[in-house]
């Protein structure tokens, strides 16, 4: 969701600002556009749909050592040029960048900005307004920035350029993510530290309410009381090839066939030397001091959530809870007397679970954050962090994210229960060690894969997925995967669930993918499935080895029946994945859908 980029140096900035543009197309966007200011002022090219097309537009006659971009995930105003940042004060000295949302522009609008005709539908049109309002009014440029940042309610990641002085770029963000990269000779501006890895891999983390001047030689942090912070940058340890397709068609089917290496990748960082899983104790500690653990995610990792209560419940038997974070933030339950929060996010940038980690925390309660991102938002105010080691996950539709927080879970949950002595039945290691055999022996399966997909999936609107115990959690995920890249209208059901009012939905030919890898409920399940081919239903079984019958379309290997999800999850990724590419849809980039989302 909406990605900002700068370039401060000695190098023409175009190609770096439109290449940095390209690395944050993941996270989703709808139009987009770069400022770049020389001599002769600031020059501003912008466009709807992809960078792409953006490029087309860029005129590469422009020389320029200053620069910021930006993606745009519309929230105020429709995508389009207009709306497209960068945009500019009216007089045209400002060009601004912003990334979040400003709750309260309309008020600003109203309370200061009634004589100022704005051009844009956007919230952010208010900011730039306001800076050359308070500079008209004499102040300096940075302190109309502070006062217009005093004045912002809501979210912003932000890089502004005054046509007056080329040597600066200004920046400031509060709860959306923005990191100052440095060079030998240059500065850069980032929301990830990936987009800028093609000119230097040290950066600054930024806080809330923190304002940076970045000029070629120097980066200067102030708070908003002008006093001056100190930081040493770190390296971001991203290996660039790991952000490159290499020779897949997409960035989707890649991360689908990478995830036996995460999984190994997870079993091999958190065994100790003596082949042990290990985990801090501190985290330990509060597991074992929790009366009740409260899960908060969004999306594909609150799936993942709900398959880490099963987890969690069986083998450590700890009570949890699973909660939709934007749900949580405003109607938060009667929590239990001593909770603990875990955060579960691939980006660990949501905001919705930012938000219900700052309620928490400002209830005193203990919190820890489930992530892919080292230093992310959520990881550095927390108080711990496991991370996934998934390496970095482009395709907005997530795939070895699920996996890998499922295989942590299982990790944190067994090494809980063995530190009070719960009885684990089971060799985790071994038993991830299968997990990662199974992946691939299914990554391997793909074109029996594309051909279900084909069949079942070429012409319909809609697909429901059932099952039930823990098989429903991963229809929930394999519905949402379905439909966020291929646009079929896909829902997961309870097995038993179905019959109460959307089997009216049940036509001849509707696909029901239902998923059989429960012993205890094989058989419910599978009277599940009759009811709908009772009433037309076009059946796809996907079951475990050992549970299978003849009207089975697909058979898993078996692997321990906790951990079915992780092998589950496989063939649903792919159908999802082989129906999107069949229907001509962009895999990778889903309309409508952002990535890392960092508004509320
Ligand atoms: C977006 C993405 C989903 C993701 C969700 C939560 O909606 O499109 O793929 O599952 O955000 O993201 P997080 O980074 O917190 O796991």
């Amino acid at each position: 969701m909406c990605g900002i980029v700068g370039y401060i140096g000695k190098n023409d900035s175009k190609e770096i600002l439109l290449k940095g543009l390209e690395k944050l197309e993941y996270r989703g966007y709808d139009s987009a556009g770069i400022a770049v200011m020389n001599e002769n002022g600031v020059h501003v090219f912008k466009e709807k749909g992809r960078i792409a097309d953006l490029r087309t537009i860029v005129d590469k006659s422009v020389m320029a050592t200053t620069g910021i971009g930006h993606t745009r995930w519309a929230t105020h105003g429709v995508p389009s040029k207009v709306n497209a940042h960068p945009h500019q004060s009216t007089s045209g000295r400002f060009t601004l960048v912003h990334n979040g949302v400003i709750e309260n522009y309309d008020l600003l609008k109203r309370e200061y900005l009634n004589d100022v005709t704005f051009v844009s539908e956007t919230d952010t049109e208010v900011i730039i307004q306001l800076i050359e309002k308070f500079v008209n009014n004499g102040e300096s440029v940075l302190d109309a920035f502070r006062n217009t940042l005093k004045l912002l309610v809501g979210s912003y990641a932000i890089a502004l350029l005054d046509n007056q002085d080329q040597g600066t770029i200004y920046v400031a963000k509060n709860k959306s993510p923005l990191l100052v990269g440095v060079g030998s000779d240059f500065n850069v501006v980032a929301s990830d530290a990936m987009a800028m890895l093609q000119v230097t891999d040290r950066y600054i983390e930024l806080m809330d309410k923190e304002i940076v001047i970045v000029t070629q030689e120097k980066v200067t942090i102030q708070n908003l009381n002008g006093e001056t912070i100190d930081r040493a940058p770190y390296t971001a340890e991203l290996d660039a090839s790991d952000i490159e397709k290499g020779t897949y068609p997409h960035y989707m089917l890649k991360e689908i066939d990478e995830q036996p290496l995460v999984m190994r990748k997870i079993i091999q960082t958190y065994q100790n030397d003596q082949g042990e899983l290990t985990i801090e104790p501190e985290i330990i500690k509060a597991m074992n001091e929790s009366d009740r653990i409260y899960i908060i995610a969004a999306g594909t990792s609150y799936h993942a959530g709900l398959v880490g209560k099963q987890l969690i419940e069986k083998i450590a038997q700890i009570p949890v809870e699973v909660h939709v974070a934007s749900e949580f933030s405003y109607n938060m339950p009667l929590l239990s007397k001593n909770p603990l929060f875990i955060f579960i996010s691939q980006s660990g940038e949501t905001a919705d679970s930012r938000s219900v980690l700052v309620q928490v925390k400002e209830l005193g309660y203990k919190a820890l954050t489930i992530t892919n991102v080292p230093g992310s938002t959520l990881s550095r105010e927390a108080d711990f962090t496991l991370l996934l080691h998934a390496g970095p996950e482009i395709a907005v539709a997530s795939t070895k994210a699920y996996t890998a927080q499922i295989a942590v879970m299982s990790i944190l949950a067994e090494v809980t229960a063995k530190s009070c002595n719960i009885p684990v039945e089971f060799d985790l290691i071994h038993e991830l060690g299968i997990i990662a055999n199974a992946i691939e022996a299914l990554c391997d399966s793909k074109e029996i894969i594309e051909q279900i997909s084909k069949e079942f999936l070429s012409v319909t609107r809609n697909c429901f997925f059932i099952g039930r115990a823990v098989d429903y959690y991963v229809g929930l995920e394999g519905a949402l995967k379905l439909k966020e890249i291929s646009y079929i209208q896909a829902e997961g059901f309870a097995g038993g669930e179905l019959k109460h009012g959307t089997i009216a939905l049940i036509e001849e030919g509707t696909p029901v993918i239902a998923l059989a890898t429960q012993e205890s409920v094989n058989l419910s399940i599978r009277g599940n499935v009759k009811e709908v081919v009772a009433r037309g239903a076009n059946p796809c079984i996907i079951s475990m080895k050992g549970l299978e019958m003849d009207e089975d379309s697909f058979v898993i290997p078996e692997v321990h029946e906790l951990l079915t999800p992780l092998i589950s999850v496989i063939p649903l990724q792919l159908i999802a994945y082989y129906a999107a590419l069949h229907r001509g849809c962009d895999v990778d980039k889903p309309r409508n859908l952002a990535k890392s989302v960092t508004v509320e």
